[in-house]
């Protein structure tokens, strides 16, 4: 009895690291002809995740925009809409299906942004702005370089 105990115990286990792996590290996934891995996405959650791609653009626009003006307002209005509080509205299936090294590359973007709002608003100071913006930029074309949506 007690040897049925541990080997159901062992078979809970592994499938309980099979699902953590899956849903945490892998996600749903398979490798593009291009050499990318391609998250595979349900339609809405596709939408989901290239609107938000759009607003980082919009806002990479803005912020370059109150760079060149020296209009830090301009910066910390564009950077807070693309902060962490985005996060709220992520599908959970779309969390699952990115693999982990994307989602981690996502969320320190929108921190990164949020630090931008705050030292904007503290500072005041472009040329912080600036380097701030080109720490950013190079996330989002790794991210681009290693994954696409199928
Ligand atoms: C977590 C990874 C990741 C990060 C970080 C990331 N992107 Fe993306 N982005 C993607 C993926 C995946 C696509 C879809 C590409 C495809 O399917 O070919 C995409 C698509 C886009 C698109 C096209 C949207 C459309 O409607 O087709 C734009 C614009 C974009 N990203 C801008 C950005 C900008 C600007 C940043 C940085 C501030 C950024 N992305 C950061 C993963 C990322």
């Amino acid at each position: 009895m007690a040897r049925l105990g541990w080997i159901l115990f062992l078979i809970m286990t592994l499938i309980a690291s099979g699902l953590a792996y899956k849903f945490i590290i892998s996600g749903e996934t398979e490798v593009a002809p291009d050499g990318r891995t391609t998250i595979l996405l349900e339609d809405s959650e596709r939408d989901f995740l290239l609107h938000e791609m759009r607003n980082f653009l919009i806002a990479v626009q803005q912020i370059s925009e109150g760079i060149e003006k020296d209009d830090m307002t301009q910066v910390v209005r564009a950077a807070k809409k693309v902060g962490s509080g985005d996060l709220a509205h992520v599908p959970a299936g779309l969390m699952g299906k990115m693999p982990l090294a994307a989602k981690k590359m996502g969320l320190s973007t929108h921190k990164a942004f949020d630090q931008m709002a705050m030292d904007a608003e503290q500072l005041g100071d472009k040329e912080h702005v600036l380097s701030q913006l080109n720490q950013i930029l190079p996330t989002c074309t790794a991210c681009h370089a290693l994954y696409k949506t199928g």
